[in-house]
């Protein structure tokens, strides 16, 4: 498939202040680039994680009725398999776990697969990033029994397109092979993560996992150079902000269109400026 035109990776000076917004100490712990790993656990309570069907996207194919997505990342997963005309080609395996499911599914792999492959494809229970709703895992639609912890999503047909179109919607492949020393799980070819754009282009020119991705966007700071993307017309800036250890933090935003705001689950924010950006 023909990709879309090459962002250009480029450094902006600092922009005027327009106003603040505050954001509380848990916010550090919502969304979309939230970083979670071994040592970074899930910090939001179930009951605060928004979710939507699978099903209610009818043309997505689903393992099971019961999945569910954050439904930002449903959203542009649909938006994702339409473009490529993937909805019979390529099947959504998992979604959403609740601590309790990923608990079910490490117990239940120490017990089939023993501890070696149950490090490298399962993460422990709390430390799941399905347990966002931010993760999908996706497999060839084979008509054949998919292996559910590691389905087959190869470098060919639907899936390959699947992959070649994942960043311009917003996804990445989380685990990849040599990231193993940053994330602490084996490439696994049939998970994706939402992250948003321009995130996920990002990730992918630089070749950065999340983990690599969030440390260097620390960078990039309000009153500092910004990372600015001009993909085609459409721009976007990103600075970081780092949290106030106690209470709620000013970010800082300039005259934009539209920003989004996410914390990284760590230490800090990071801000995403898009479109009609005088930088
Ligand atoms: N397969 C990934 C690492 C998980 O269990 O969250
Ligand atoms: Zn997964």
């Amino acid at each position: 498939m023909e990709r879309e035109t090459k962002p250009n990776i480029s450094y902006a000076a600092s922009y005027p202040l327009s106003t603040t917004i505050l954001m509380n100490r848990e916010d550090v712990h919502r969304g979309h680039l939230l970083l979670v790993n071994a040592s970074h656990p899930v910090q939001m309570l179930e009951e605060q994680v928004d979710l939507s069907l699978v099903t209610s996207a009818q043309h997505v194919h689903v393992l099971d009725s019961t999945i569910e997505l954050e439904p930002v990342c449903l959203a542009h997963l649909v938006a994702l398999m339409d473009v490529i005309h993937a909805s019979n080609d390529i099947i959504v395996v998992s979604g959403y776990r609740s601590q309790a499911e990923q608990r079910l599914i490490y117990e239940g792999s120490l017990r089939d697969n023993g501890p070696e492959y149950t490090a490298s494809y399962v993460a422990l229970p709390g430390r799941s990033e399905h347990q966002t709703g931010l993760a999908v895992d996706v497999g060839e639609r084979l008509g054949e029994a998919l292996d559910f912890i590691a389905p087959s999503f190869p470098d060919r047909g639907k899936c390959l397109d699947f992959k070649g179109m994942a960043a311009h919607y917003g996804f990445v492949q989380r685990y990849q092979e040599g990231k193993r020393a940053f994330t602490g799980i084996a490439c696994e070819p049939w998970h994706y993560r939402y992250v948003g754009t321009p995130h996920a282009q990002w990730m992918e020119q630089l070749n950065y996992c999340l983990e690599e991705y969030l440390e260097y966007l620390k960078n990039f700071e309000f009153s500092g150079k910004w990372l600015l993307l001009d993909n085609g017309g459409t721009r976007s800036a990103v600075y970081y902000v780092r949290a106030e250890v106690d209470g709620a933090t000013k970010i800082p935003l300039p005259v934009c269109r539209n920003y989004q705001i996410s914390g990284n689950n760590t230490d800090g924010f990071i801000v995403t400026l898009y479109g009609e950006l005088t930088l």
